[in-house]
């Protein structure tokens, strides 16, 4: 049988390797697709570095929209990224026919709705296996693997340079701006890493995997999304005094009046596996109420291991090319007439809505009665406290400190009364500084 064959629009990271695993497991991938899967055409704005890159038989051009225009490209993969000419491009290639693989989750998740809808009409495949922790297979988990259960949480740490730097943070005690050109240095950081540090880049993996986990369309700018950078070594030593390790998460749960999408630092109990993923590792844990609590691990970035998740996709597209449309697997794992479109089905709530436990640190005078004023406000907004640690003065400003840091951990409460109890406890004059608040997830 002909191969399918494939055209790259960009070859760069991921584009490389691609092309490299494509071809170094040629035989092994058309045994498990049945035919041949071949890139036979690579668009890349650098057309003297493209042809470098692939062999004499591939034929690369600089316009990309020329591989879209050609009949004989089956799946045209999108590794340029970004929301501009990426979108148009995923939007020409649909309209052509094709069948879309990206790796690209910026796009999907703002403007997936429109993708999955314009895909869905012309008949075509959007996989994107490799646009959420990249090498790990966590869109087939959710998608097919666990189709059987009603999914109640999913939380991921799904972005491999704030766990870097988390990672480096807690073992070197360094501060956050130091260890952020440590991970520039080594390649881990884009040389803008707004979106990773800032937690763009994990709400957009959040945003997609809510989707497909509670049959929702992507909602982007429903998240809330709160990155790393106000993070110091402190807390992150308090923490592990406490026995948390501080964790990026992406976190999307049902409740039932709608679900809570949301990114960012965590504590979470260091017994758990997840607070165990070091360095640049991605891991997610899905809780599904018939499976139970389940956890993937692995690469969520780099060129082959995010070319792992982009092969898939291709294999699977492969498989399915000649199904009738209604056989495929839906993109979003959901019918597309069974999604809830209807907000007020599920809707994505606001922040002041979810529910959570919390971290406190507050820096206070050392004088009789403020811990009883805090825990006063704490009791007045309903805050059950889990533990109190008052430092000694001296450990925390120096011999003959007259401030100390007061650390409470709480049970759940609703986000809108600890942001009124901690306005109250703000408003004391014994409380010095701004209040340290990062949520507290037991992923029991
Ligand atoms: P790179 O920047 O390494 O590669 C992008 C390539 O696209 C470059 O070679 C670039 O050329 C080329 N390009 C840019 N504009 C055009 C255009 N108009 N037409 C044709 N080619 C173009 O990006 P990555 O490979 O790292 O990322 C690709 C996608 O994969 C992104 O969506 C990213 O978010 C996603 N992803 C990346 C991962 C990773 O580990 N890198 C992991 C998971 C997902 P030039 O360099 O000359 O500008
Ligand atoms: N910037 C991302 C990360 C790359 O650090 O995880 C993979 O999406």
């Amino acid at each position: 049988m002909k191969s399918i064959q494939v055209g790259l629009l960009g070859i760069g990271t991921v584009g490389s390797g691609t092309y490299n695993v494509l071809r170094r497991n040629q035989q092994e991938i058309q045994r498990r697709a049945g035919r041949g899967i071949e890139v036979t055409m690579v668009a890349d704005l650098d057309v003297d570095r493209a042809k470098a890159l692939v062999g004499p038989g591939v034929a690369v051009v600089n316009d990309a929209r020329a591989v879209i225009a050609n009949p004989d490209i089956d799946i045209v993969v999108e590794l340029i990224g970004g929301y501009g000419i990426a979108k148009a491009l995923v939007l020409e290639a649909i309209e052509a026919g094709k069948h879309v693989v990206t790796a690209n989750k910026a796009l999907l998740a703002v403007h997936g709705t429109e993708i999955f809808a314009a895909a869905h009409r012309k008949g075509v495949m959007v996989a994107f296996e490799a646009a959420v922790a990249g090498g790990i297979p966590i869109i087939k988990a959710l998608r097919e693997g666990l189709t059987a259960n009603r999914i109640q949480w999913v939380a991921g740490i799904i972005n491999g340079t704030t766990n870097f730097i988390l990672s480096e943070m807690r073992d070197k005690g360094l501060d956050f701006s130091v260890v952020l050109q440590e991970a520039q240095r080594l390649g881990y950081a884009e040389a803008d890493p707004t979106f990773d540090i800032e937690g763009v880049d994990a709400a957009h993996k959040a945003t997609l995997m809510s989707a497909i986990a509670f049959g929702i369309p992507v909602q982007f700018d429903k998240a809330y999304v709160e990155g790393i950078t106000r993070l110091g070594a402190q807390d992150i030593q308090y923490a592990e005094q406490l026995g948390y390790r501080i964790k990026l998460l992406g976190i999307a749960k049902r409740r039932s009046s709608g679900i809570e999408l949301r990114v960012h630092p965590s504590l979470v109990p260091a017994k758990r596996l997840i607070a165990n993923v070091e360095g640049a590792m991605n891991a997610v844990m899905v809780h599904g109420d018939a499976v139970g609590t389940t956890l993937y691990y692995g690469k969520g970035a780099g060129s082959e291991p995010t070319a792992s998740a982009v092969i898939a996709d291709l294999v699977d597209i492969t498989r399915l090319h000649t199904a009738d449309t209604a056989q495929r697997v839906p993109h979003l794992a959901f019918q597309p007439d069974a999604i809830s479109f209807n907000e007020g089905d599920l809707p994505v709530l606001p922040m002041s809505e979810v529910v959570t436990s919390y971290y406190l640190r507050l820096r206070v005078a050392d004088q009789a009665g403020v811990l009883a004023k805090v825990t006063g406000i704490l009791a007045d907004a309903g805050i059950s406290i889990d533990a109190v640690i008052q430092r000694e003065a001296d450990e925390v400003g120096g011999e003959g400190s007259t401030q100390t840091d007061l650390i409470i951990l709480t049970h759940d409460c609703v986000e809108a009364q600890m942001d009124a109890a901690i306005a109250h406890m703000q408003a004391l004059p014994t409380v010095l500084t701004a209040i340290t608040r990062i949520r507290k997830e037991e992923l029991a």
